[in-house]
């Protein structure tokens, strides 16, 4: 069996605080497991300068090969180029992306310095499985130091339509080293059509019935693998909420109140303060819920040194402060609003005790909570799902409550449907969502990617762009 190596740039080395929130880290922690391998990125640190060679960490079955970036390499790369330009980009904020071509370069130069750590590493017989937007050029740079072996890319964001790619000024250069893989993976046919379109009217691609690709000089395959969950997992720790003792705290806190669930990264692609604000319209509209409903909001703050997300950190707790302030009494806070990780079996715990959760991203490539969600409800007993037509799960998830998360009175609605529904619907609802749940578990994901990179087109080396 070849040996399986992971590479992102967020690791979840076992035991270190790096954070293991975002679905990138979740997923991976999880698809590895099974058979081990390897898994080499960032280390989460940042060190006076970038390290000159990974830090190996062993914890069967997985070996972690970590490297510790610069202040300056840090700045450009990961908080510049990959969290200022590709992701507001990626999430169609142009409004929100910065393109200083230092970064870019920076972007460029972390990846090459990343190949050359990685490629010492690599045996021929090595399954090389690339992840996420900060790593788009790792494939050309290990192709310039000779790795001939097959490379697989997958793109946990989503990727935008053509004219907002356009906008980015390095975009030649971006698309060319996507065609440096040999299988490209999106999430949705969404984003698998969005990279299409650019094939066929940008770079003189064309696009082959059977999903290949040719273009700069290569044949690819484009395909869609929406990720999954551990849902018999997720399953068996939600059964055993009570037991955890922070979940049955909160319930008996609760008393009788219905309560929904938020959780997220504290990103501005999640759509918090516009569920903030639905949550607002429906207290005035619906004034019968008063001191029947709670909305808990857990939000662990991410990418702190990027200003934008500074900035909804302060605009959240000025909103959650003046909701409480007009709706609150004595013994009643509408709205719980927190800035913390939390454990799984506790947030599995949450979820199970819920009325509904609402995710509402203005955009996103998956949303691995609202499938989280699904899986940690009782079978008899479901809490509802309210979710974004605009995240990649609805897909899926089409028996949900879709809603569009820029209309507050549309998901103001959606709550107050929710808390009425009844229990036949949704038990009805629920059964249509948790069946694709349980097909496309993340072994599958991971199997099905593995098995369409083996079976990719061989390209030769010297046919690799630039
Ligand atoms: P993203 O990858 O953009 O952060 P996803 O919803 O796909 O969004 O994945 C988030 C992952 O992080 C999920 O597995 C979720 O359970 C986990 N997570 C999110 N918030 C928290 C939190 N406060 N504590 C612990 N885990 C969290
Ligand atoms: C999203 C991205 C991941 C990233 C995660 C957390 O899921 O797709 O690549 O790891 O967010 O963000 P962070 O910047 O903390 O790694």
């Amino acid at each position: 069996m070849s040996r399986l190596v992971v590479v992102s740039n967020r690791v979840a080395v076992p035991n270190q605080q790096a954070a293991n929130t975002g679905g990138l880290a979740v997923a991976l922690r999880e698809a590895l497991q099974a058979n081990g391998g390897v898994w080499f990125g960032w280390s989460g640190k940042i060190a006076q300068r970038t390290s000159s060679q990974p830090t190996l960490t062993e914890v069967a079955p997985v070996t972690y090969a970590t490297v510790d970036l610069g202040r300056k390499d840090h700045s450009e790369y990961y908080n510049g180029f990959a969290n200022r330009t590709l992701w507001p980009l990626f999430h169609y904020r142009l409004d929100l992306a910065e393109f200083p071509r230092q970064n870019y370069e920076g972007y460029l130069r972390v990846n090459s310095l990343f190949a050359e750590q990685l490629r010492p590493l690599l045996g021929d017989d090595d399954d090389i499985w690339i992840h996420d937007y900060h790593m788009i050029p790792l494939a050309s740079e290990l192709r310039r130091l000779g790795v001939r072996q097959r490379i697989g890319f997958f793109l946990h964001t989503p990727f935008p339509a053509l004219e907002v790619f356009l906008a980015l000024p390095s975009h030649e250069r971006i698309a060319r080293s996507l065609c440096a893989y040999d299988v490209v993976g999106f999430q949705t046919m969404n984003d698998l059509r969005a990279f299409l379109d650019y094939i066929v009217n940008e770079s003189g691609g064309e696009v082959l019935e059977d999903g290949l690709v040719k273009a700069y000089g290569r044949t690819l395959k484009a395909q869609v693998f929406p990720i999954g969950v551990e849902a018999e997992n997720l399953a068996r720790t939600a059964a055993h909420a009570l037991k955890v003792p922070a979940v049955r705290r909160f319930r008996e806190s609760q008393r009788d109140r219905a309560f929904l669930m938020g959780v997220d990264r504290l990103d501005y692609s999640k759509g918090i303060p516009e569920r903030f604000e639905a949550f607002q319209r429906f207290l005035e509209r619906y004034p019968a819920w008063h001191r029947q409903v709670v909305m808990v909001q857990i939000a662990p703050g991410s990418r702190a040194e990027v200003p934008e997300y500074k900035q909804i950190r302060e605009e959240l707790e000025a909103r959650a402060g003046h909701l409480n302030g007009a709706f609150a009494d004595y013994d009643w806070t509408p709205l719980r609003y927190l800035n913390k990780g939390v454990p799984r079996e506790t947030l599995v715990g949450f979820f199970r005790l819920s009325a509904a959760a609402l995710v509402t991203p203005l955009r996103d490539g998956m949303n691995l909570v609202a499938k989280e969600y699904v899986c940690a409800q009782s079978p008899h007993e479901p809490g509802v799902l309210i979710l974004s037509r605009f995240a990649g799960a609805a897909r899926e998830l089409d028996a949900a409550l879709l809603v569009n998360p820029f209309d507050p009175d549309g998901v103001a609605d959606a709550i107050a449907r929710a808390l009425n529904m009844s229990m036949e619907e949704r038990v009805e609802r629920w059964e249509a969502m948790i069946k694709p749940l349980r097909e496309n578990s993340l072994d599958a994901w991971r199997d099905s990617f593995l098995k369409a990179l083996r079976q990719a087109p061989y390209a030769a080396p010297s046919d690799t762009p630039g």
